[in-house]
């Protein structure tokens, strides 16, 4: 597999080998890198299917994950995928660990470089906090999720997911419903979909959708609406998001119950979206309030093929920031 061309002014690559050092957001992805990674995760799946799921490619690698906040699909399957790749693994979460005794960022970063790890993957509570790490650590970062800002592993396995159910990405029309304000996976869907030809329209309570003319300037293709009902004919891809109640201020709902009956993705709802229309959501869910439990395992829903797709592209991301050129 040949890697593309890189652009020469990113500070996140390196420029001396021309490979990709970090993956930190999609804002720094052409849209061919995006699709080569999508062929290698294709690669990387097929190599989940087989009866012993493991390659060398990472023989002799250390991937350490460190994450200060929640996770269960993240976390997981960057394991899986590091073992699946035969690179060896280090856990690490800020529970238990030496930064509930005060130790800093830089600090662990040092620690763990000094510990071997060649690739660390990481999930922060503060928006920035991987950029921080990369200016300090030797290897490369993978942004696993920084407060609000950016989770670029998600906007890749939601870009593989839909082209692998709808067969392609340019010109279809996705609406992401819900806590917009508060999402990151929202804010790098947006910067993979819009790149990739992809119709984008952001649906939720206008509290719930922060600065429009912040989102007009930044993406001036982006759509939004407040009437997920008028939407839902003209939709090929309904994606469903968190309400994120722990970075939630007060005041931005009046009620869960009014949220659901306007914005949640019910049974009903789906019987207005066009015959081939998928049902996404990055999880974890709050059934009952952005998306019914009917909804969520309707046969339109590929929330758990999400979550399986999740491994084969970690790999294929981990492959791409080793810089090796064969499969
Ligand atoms: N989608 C996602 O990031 O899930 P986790 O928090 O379980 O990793």
């Amino acid at each position: 597999m040949n890697l593309p061309p890189i652009a020469p002014h990113n500070p996140w690559m390196a420029t001396a080998t021309r490979k990709r050092r970090h993956v930190l957001d999609l804002d720094d992805f052409a849209e061919q890198e995006i699709l080569d990674v999508l062929d290698a995760a294709v690669s990387m799946k097929e190599i989940l299917g087989r009866s012993v799921p493991q390659v060398p490619i990472l023989r002799g690698k250390t991937m350490a994950n460190i994450f200060y906040e929640e996770s269960t699909r993240t976390r997981l399957s960057f394991e899986l995928a590091a073992r699946t790749l035969s690179a060896s693994v280090m856990n690490m979460t800020a529970k238990g660990s030496s930064v509930e005794k005060g130790e800093s960022l830089i600090d662990t970063i040092r620690t763990i470089q000094a510990l071997g790890a060649d690739i660390i993957v990481m999930r922060h509570g503060e928006s920035g906090a991987p950029y921080l790490a990369a200016q300090h650590f030797k290897g490369s970062i993978i942004n696993a999720g920084d407060g609000r800002h950016a989770h670029p592993s998600q906007a890749l396995l939601d870009l593989f997911t839909i082209r692998e159910h709808l067969g392609q990405l340019k010109d279809l029309h996705v609406v992401i419903a819900g806590d917009v304000l508060h999402s990151r996976v929202a804010r790098s869907d947006i910067w993979g979909m819009l790149r990739c030809g992809m119709r984008v329209t952001l649906c939720a309570p206008s509290t719930l959708i922060g600065d429009m003319q912040m989102w007009k300037a930044s993406h001036p293709g982006l759509r939004i609406s407040y009437d997920l009902d008028a939407l839902l004919p003209h939709t090929d891809v309904l994606m469903g998001l968190r309400l994120q109640k722990e970075r939630m201020q007060a005041g931005l709902l009046p009620a869960l119950r009014e949220y659901s009956t306007y914005f949640g993705i019910s049974a009903e709802r789906l019987d207005h979206l066009p015959k081939h229309a998928i049902v996404m959501h990055p999880g974890p869910m709050n059934e009952g309030v952005e998306i019914m439990p009917e909804a969520a395992d309707s046969p339109r829903s590929v929330i758990e093929t999400q979550v399986t797709n999740g491994v084969a592209i970690r790999m294929a991301l981990l492959y791409r920031l080793s810089g090796e050129t064969q499969a």
